[in-house]
């Protein structure tokens, strides 16, 4: 392999709002069916990407092979990795851990400019979605910085647990009227996600297949993944 590599991060500068996991699910969904070199580079010093990932490998024993890479790594490291390694992957995507200050988290905000395309999952209620219109602005600083120097960035919001809290639609509102593109699809609370070896088989069960799927083909068709 020697092009470069599409780098993706599913972000938000809130909290718990399902960065990590639509991460995971995303990078394996997609190294499953389309057989491509995947890595997720865990940024976030909590750990929780390659928590989820040390619990897959223990759960399926010796013999199993990961269908992606992770790899522990803070940000300042995160442009050398991509410089020097980047061309052994088709997909790179970044875990970035929440911001609590744009300016005092200035390499996670520099971490979003590695990236070609950014997720934002959405779980509103008035709080999160004032620090999601935040999180936006940056986004478009980002954008605007970047088509400067003629490298495109996309980015797409769209509502996470839909079914769990009432307050999605607003912030679906909210978001669409601050200028946020949005996907169609959301995704619902998904009972698959309490099991530790959710995400390998995601597209395999009855549940994934018939909630995650639309979202991840709306996922592929608007980032352009083929
Ligand atoms: N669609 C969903 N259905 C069910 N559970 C979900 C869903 N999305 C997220 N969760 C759960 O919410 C919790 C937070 O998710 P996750 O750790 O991915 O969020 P995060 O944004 O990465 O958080 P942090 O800011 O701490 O990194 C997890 O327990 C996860 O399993
Ligand atoms: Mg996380």
């Amino acid at each position: 392999m020697s092009s470069e590599p599409r780098i993706l991060s599913i972000a938000n500068a809130k909290g718990g709002v399902g960065k990590s996991v639509v991460s995971i699910m995303l990078a394996t969904a997609l190294a499953k069916e389309k057989n491509k070199k995947i890595i997720i580079l865990d940024c976030d010093s909590q750990g929780s990407i390659t928590d989820m990932y040390e619990t897959e490998k223990e759960v399926y024993g010796e013999e199993y092979v990961p269908l992606i890479e992770v790899e522990e790594i803070t940000a300042r490291k995160v442009q050398t990795f991509i410089r020097r390694f980047g061309g052994d992957y088709d997909y790179i995507f970044i875990d970035v851990p929440r911001m609590t200050d744009k300016k005092k988290d200035n390499s996670t905000v520099m971490l979003l400019y590695n990236c070609d395309s950014i997720l934002v999952p959405i779980v509103g209620n008035e709080v999160d979605v004032l620090s999601s219109f935040d999180f936006l602005t940056l986004l478009e600083e980002a954008k605007n910085d970047k088509q400067d120097m003629d490298e495109p960035l996309s980015y797409y919001g769209f509502i996470n647990r839909r079914n769990q809290r009432k307050s999605n639609e607003e912030a679906e509102e909210a978001m669409k009227k601050e200028g946020m593109k949005m996907f169609t699809n959301s995704l619902p609370d998904l009972k698959i996600f309490t099991r530790p070896s959710f995400y390998t088989s995601i597209l395999d069960t009855a549940e994934g297949e018939r909630r995650f799927r639309d979202f991840y083909e709306e996922f592929k068709k608007k980032f352009k993944i083929k």
